[in-house]
C-alpha cells in the first residue's frame, strides 16, 4: 500500500494541457467565495457615493444617515484611556473574552439596572463591538439548513450574519408585539426543521418599536416549547425617553436557559469607534462564541477595557443626560416634520425617527429615489427604509446625530425642497 502511494506520488500524471500552458495576465481572476458574491449589493452605496461627492465639492450636508453618535465620551473616560495607554504592561495581546474586572463591571450593571445576576466568569464576555460578537455568535450557532427568525424591517447584520454562517432567515413583520409572538409561534408550528434561533432587537432599529417586559416572558416560554435559542440585540438599552425603561430580555424568568443578550457602549456612552460590546447570558452559547473568537481575535486593547470600566462605573449620569439630549432632538425633528404634514410618531427609545414618506412622493417614486432627492436637493442625508429589507419600503430612517439647530435647519431644507414651506 505504502509502495503504491510512493509510486503514484513519484510518477504524477501529466497535467491537463490548459493547466500546463502559460496563462496570459489578462486571464487572471480573483475568485472570492460564494458567501461573498451571494451577498446583495450594499443598499446605501448610491447614497454614500453622492454624499461623498457633495462633501468633496464643499457642500455642508446635514447627515442623518447613520446612527453614529457625534458627541464625545466623558472626559474622565478619555483621561483613563490616555493614562492606561502609558502602562508598559498593557500593550500585549489581551484575553479574547475580556479582562475579568470589566466582565465584573458589566455583571454589576445588569444587577443594578435589571436585577439580573450574572456570573462574570461564564456568563459575560467582551466583544469588539456588539456587531462583531453578534456575527461570530451566528457562526457559532448556525449552519447549512438552520433557520433563524428575525423581525422585519431588520438591521442588515441580523439577516446577513446568519446568511454568512450558511443559515436561512425568516423575516416576520415587527408590527405589534402580540402579533409578532403569534407569528413566531405559527412559524414554529409549521416549519420543519423548526427554527433554531430567534433574533430580537428592542428598542428596534430601524422601526423604533419597543416592547414591555411581559413580551420576553412569552418569548422564553415559546423558546422552551419549540426548542429555539434567542439572541437579544439590546444596542439601544441606554437611550430611552419620557420615563420609558427598555426591558432586558435576561430579566425574564429562565431567559439565561435559552439565550444571550448583546449590549454596547457605542450608543449611550458615545464610544462607537472604541468597539466595546458585551454578550451576557447562557453560558454554553457564550462558550461557543468564545471558541470562535479564540480562533479569530486576541481580545481588545487593554487600555480601552480599563477606560470602559471607568465609563460603566462613573458615568451613568452622563448616559442619562445623553438620552435627554436625544429626546430634545427627537422633539425638534418630529415636531418640524409634523408641522409640514408628515405623519411621524415620536419614538419612545433609540436614536432614530422612522418616518413614512409623505404623499404625493410615496406614490411617485421609490424610497431610495426619495432619499436621493433629499440628499441632492435638500442636502440632508437620510437612510431609505428599503435598506432594511422590503418591509422598510415607504419609510425613511433619520438619525438624531446632529444638534437641535442643525435638525431645525434640516427640516427647513427638506420643506423648501418639497415645496412645503
Ligand atoms: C441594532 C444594532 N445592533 C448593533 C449595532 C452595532 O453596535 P456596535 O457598535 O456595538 O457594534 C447597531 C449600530 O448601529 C445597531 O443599530
Amino acid at each position: 500500500m505504502a509502495q503504491t502511494d510512493t509510486q503514484s506520488a513519484g510518477s504524477s500524471p501529466e497535467p491537463p494541457p490548459q493547466q500546463n500552458a502559460a496563462r496570459a495576465d489578462s486571464d487572471y481572476q480573483i475568485q472570492v467565495a460564494s458567501r461573498v458574491s451571494r451577498l446583495p449589493p450594499y443598499m446605501f452605496g448610491r447614497i454614500n457615493a453622492l454624499l461623498y461627492e457633495k462633501r468633496r465639492a464643499g457642500h455642508d450636508v446635514i447627515d442623518l444617515g447613520m446612527g453614529n453618535p457625534s458627541d464625545p465620551p466623558q472626559p474622565q473616560v478619555i483621561e483613563k484611556l490616555s493614562e492606561a495607554a502609558t502602562d508598559p504592561r498593557g500593550h500585549g495581546y489581551s484575553q479574547s473574552n475580556g479582562i475579568l474586572n470589566l466582565r465584573r463591571e458589566v455583571a454589576s450593571k445588569y444587577l443594578k439596572n435589571y436585577g439580573v445576576r450574572l456570573d462574570p466568569e461564564s456568563e459575560v464576555t467582551v466583544c469588539l463591538g456588539s456587531k462583531e460578537g453578534f456575527s461570530h455568535m451566528c457562526l457559532a450557532l448556525m449552519g447549512p439548513g438552520d433557520t433563524a427568525i428575525t423581525p422585519a424591517p431588520y438591521f442588515p447584520v441580523h439577516m446577513y450574519a446568519v446568511a454568512l454562517a450558511s443559515g436561512n432567515v425568516i423575516a416576520l413583520e415587527v408590527g405589534n408585539s402580540e402579533q409578532l409572538l403569534s407569528n413566531i409561534a405559527y412559524t414554529c408550528q409549521h416549519l420543519y426543521p423548526r427554527p433554531k434561533l430567534l433574533i430580537l432587537n428592542f428598542p428596534h432599529n430601524p422601526s423604533t418599536a419597543t416592547v414591555e417586559p411581559e413580551f420576553y416572558v412569552e418569548v422564553v416560554k415559546l423558546a422552551k416549547q419549540y426548542g429555539f435559542m434567542v439572541i437579544s440585540d439590546f444596542a439601544y438599552a441606554d437611550v430611552a425617553f419620557d420615563g420609558y425603561q427598555p426591558p432586558s430580555f435576561l430579566a425574564a424568568p429562565g431567559a439565561s436557559d435559552v439565550g444571550v443578550e448583546f449590549t454596547t457602549m457605542s450608543k449611550g456612552y458615545n464610544m462607537a469607534g472604541w468597539r466595546v460590546g458585551y454578550c451576557c447570558g447562557n453560558a454554553q452559547m457564550i462558550e461557543a462564541l468564545g471558541v470562535i473568537k479564540g480562533y479569530y481575535d486576541y481580545g481588545m486593547f487593554q487600555a480601552i477595557q480599563v477606560a470602559a470600566i471607568v465609563a460603566l462605573r462613573h458615568t451613568q449620569a452622563a448616559v442619562e443626560a445623553q438620552s435627554q439630549l436625544y429626546q430634545h432632538r427627537r422633539d425638534v425633528l418630529v415636531e418640524g416634520l409634523c408641522r409640514n404634514g408628515w405623519d411621524v410618531t415620536p419614538p419612545k427609545a433609540g436614536m432614530f425617527v422612522w418616518a413614512p414618506v409623505p404623499e404625493p412622493w410615496a406614490s411617485q417614486m421609490s424610497t431610495m429615489d426619495f432619499a436621493m432627492k433629499l440628499l441632492d436637493e435638500a442636502e440632508v442625508a437620510v437612510s431609505p427604509g428599503s435598506g432594511f429589507g422590503p418591509t422598510g419600503e415607504g419609510y425613511l430612517r433619520l438619525a438624531l446625530v446632529e444638534n437641535e439647530n442643525r435638525l431645525r435647519q434640516a427640516v427647513r431644507q427638506i420643506s423648501r425642497c418639497l415645496g412645503q414651506s
